[in-house]
Formats: structure tokens, C-alpha cells, sequence
């Protein structure tokens, strides 16, 4: 056991809500985390929720048992030379790069690194998170399940076997949030254009969009299933359905997911 359960190496929006997520779900006690800062305020900030705080980040690393990187891509390639430079028993890595591949931070930090790869996505800071994990070859089941645990705190989780799987997933639920905004935003607009206000558009259509999401998961009836029962025939939904048809809406979605692993690959290179 080293001095702290848990290290943050970049203490950001996601890193600072992953730490926050597991004190709530009490896996640890703040004094048990040591997060690293380069700001003194963001230092401050934390020092006062009870948390250690360093603003070296070897510190992080040599000194916690598990270790979260939670800097943005571009930033490994200053940071991973410095900790294949640290010493002494290796920690648990926990990496929620998008794009930063095992062979990456193997090369750097050696293949007998346990390395668990997350994905989450920006409603973990609420709870709701739809989070995917894979891990290394040098880590364990039992690593992966610890961590799989701490996830499953702030949201639901999925395991895959292949790291790949962390780029065609990212659609579904790392960027799918920009869509459902951008679905939330169009409604909005057009329902602002037959006299409603945008505060009241916004309520009814959040509550139906859990409404149906929680109708969804029930699975007792597949999307269509449940899209034939609001169309009555000669209805106003059938009428609605038939633009979003014509229109394409499937193949746009399709075209902007395709898009968006294509782009997860290049970044990955
Ligand atoms: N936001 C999302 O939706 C999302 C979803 C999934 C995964 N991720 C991943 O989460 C990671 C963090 O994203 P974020 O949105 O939390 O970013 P963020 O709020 O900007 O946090 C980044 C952290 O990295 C630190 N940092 C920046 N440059 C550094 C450097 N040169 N050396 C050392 N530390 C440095 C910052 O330090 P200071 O505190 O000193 O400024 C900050 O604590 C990214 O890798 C991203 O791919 C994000």
C-alpha cells in the first residue's frame, strides 16, 4: 500500500468529478486522494474539500496506488517521459484519454503496466454517466472490476475485450450528448416559433426525453414498437414521422457516426 488510495494527475472538470464521485460513493476519504494541480487556485480549491494536493505529478504517481491521468491527449507527450523516469512499485493506471492507445503509454511506461482505459461521458458529474472500460494485458480481472466499480457509482458502465471498441463506441455515448443537445435545442427553437417559451419547451421536452428513455429500458418493446404505439393512424405523429423518414434522419445518423469513429482512429495515430 502506498501513502494515498487514489492519485489525480490533472484534476480538471473530469478528474476533480471522478475524485468527487468516489468520496460521495465513500471509496475513500478525501485525505486518502492526492490530486495534482499546476493552478494554486484550483490547489486551494481542493485542499479545502479535504483532498491532499501536489503540484508535482510524479508525486501522483510514485505515491498512490491507483493513479487517474486525466490531462487532456496532447499533454502525454510531455508527461509520459517524465513518469517512465519515477521509480519503484508501479501503480494502477486509469487513463480517460480519448484516443491515447496502450501502445502509447506502454512504450513509455513498459508493457508490465497495468493500464485500464475508460470512456466517459459529462453526465458522470451528475450521476448519470455512460461510461466503457478495457483494459491492458498486464492488468488483472480484478483491476479492471475495482475500477469498473468506481464507475459504476456515477452511471452504468460497459466492458469490452478490444481496445478498438473504445473508438466505435464513441458516437453512442462519449459525444452522444452533443447530439441530444443539439436535438433538445432544435425542439426548442421551433417550439419557441408556435408561441411557447423556451423555458417551458425546455421542461416538457427534457421530461419526455427521460420519460422515454426510462420507456425505452424497460425492453419489453423494441424502438419501433414503442414509435408504432405513439402513431395513431391518420394521427399528428405519423405525420411528423414521415418528414424525419423522407428526410433521412437514419442515414444522417449513421453518416455522423461514422464520422465521428473515423475521426477517433486519426487521433488515436
Ligand atoms: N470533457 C469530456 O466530455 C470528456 C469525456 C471523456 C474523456 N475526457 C478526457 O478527460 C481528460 C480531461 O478533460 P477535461 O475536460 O477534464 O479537461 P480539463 O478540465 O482542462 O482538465 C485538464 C487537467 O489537466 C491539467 N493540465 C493541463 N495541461 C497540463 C500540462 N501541460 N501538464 C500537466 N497537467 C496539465 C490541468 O491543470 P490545471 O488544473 O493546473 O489547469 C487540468 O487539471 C481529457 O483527456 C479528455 O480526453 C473528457
Amino acid at each position: 500500500m502506498k501513502q494515498y488510495r487514489f492519485g489525480v494527475l490533472g484534476a480538471g472538470n473530469m478528474g476533480s468529478a471522478i475524485a468527487d464521485g468516489a468520496v460521495r460513493a465513500g471509496l475513500f476519504a478525501p485525505a486518502e486522494a492526492l490530486l495534482f494541480n499546476r493552478s494554486a487556485e484550483k490547489q486551494e480549491k481542493h485542499r479545502r474539500e479535504g483532498y491532499a494536493v501536489t503540484g508535482d505529478y510524479t508525486a501522483v504517481y510514485t505515491g498512490c496506488d491507483t493513479v487517474l491521468l486525466a490531462v487532456k491527449p496532447q499533454n502525454f507527450d510531455e508527461i509520459l517521459p517524465v513518469l517512465a523516469g519515477c521509480t519503484g512499485e508501479k501503480p494502477l493506471v486509469v487513463s480517460i484519454a480519448a484516443g491515447v492507445t496502450f501502445a502509447k503509454m506502454e512504450a513509455a511506461l513498459g508493457a508490465d503496466t497495468a493500464i485500464i482505459r475508460v470512456m466517459p461521458n459529462t453526465p458522470l458529474m451528475l450521476g448519470e454517466g455512460a461510461t466503457q472500460l478495457v483494459k491492458n494485458a498486464a492488468a488483472t480481472d480484478a483491476q479492471l472490476q475495482q475500477v469498473r466499480a468506481l464507475f459504476d457509482t456515477m452511471g452504468v458502465t460497459v466492458v469490452f475485450d478490444r481496445e478498438e471498441m473504445l473508438n466505435e463506441v464513441i458516437p453512442f455515448a462519449g459525444s452522444a450528448p452533443a447530439y441530444i443537445y443539439a436535438f433538445a435545442d432544435a425542439m426548442v427553437q421551433s417550439a419557441v416559433q408556435h408561441g411557447i417559451a423556451a423555458d417551458d419547451a425546455l421542461t416538457l421536452f427534457c421530461q419526455t426525453m427521460i420519460g422515454s428513455a426510462k420507456m425505452l429500458l424497460r425492453r419489453d418493446k423494441t424502438p419501433a414498437e414503442l414509435i408504432r404505439a405513439v402513431c395513431s393512424p391518420g394521427g399528428t405523429t405519423v405525420e411528423a414521422m414521415q418528414v424525419l423518414e423522407q428526410r433521412g434522419l437514419y442515414d444522417i445518423l449513421a453518416e455522423a457516426n461514422d464520422k465521428c469513429i473515423a475521426r477517433a482512429y486519426e487521433l488515436g495515430k
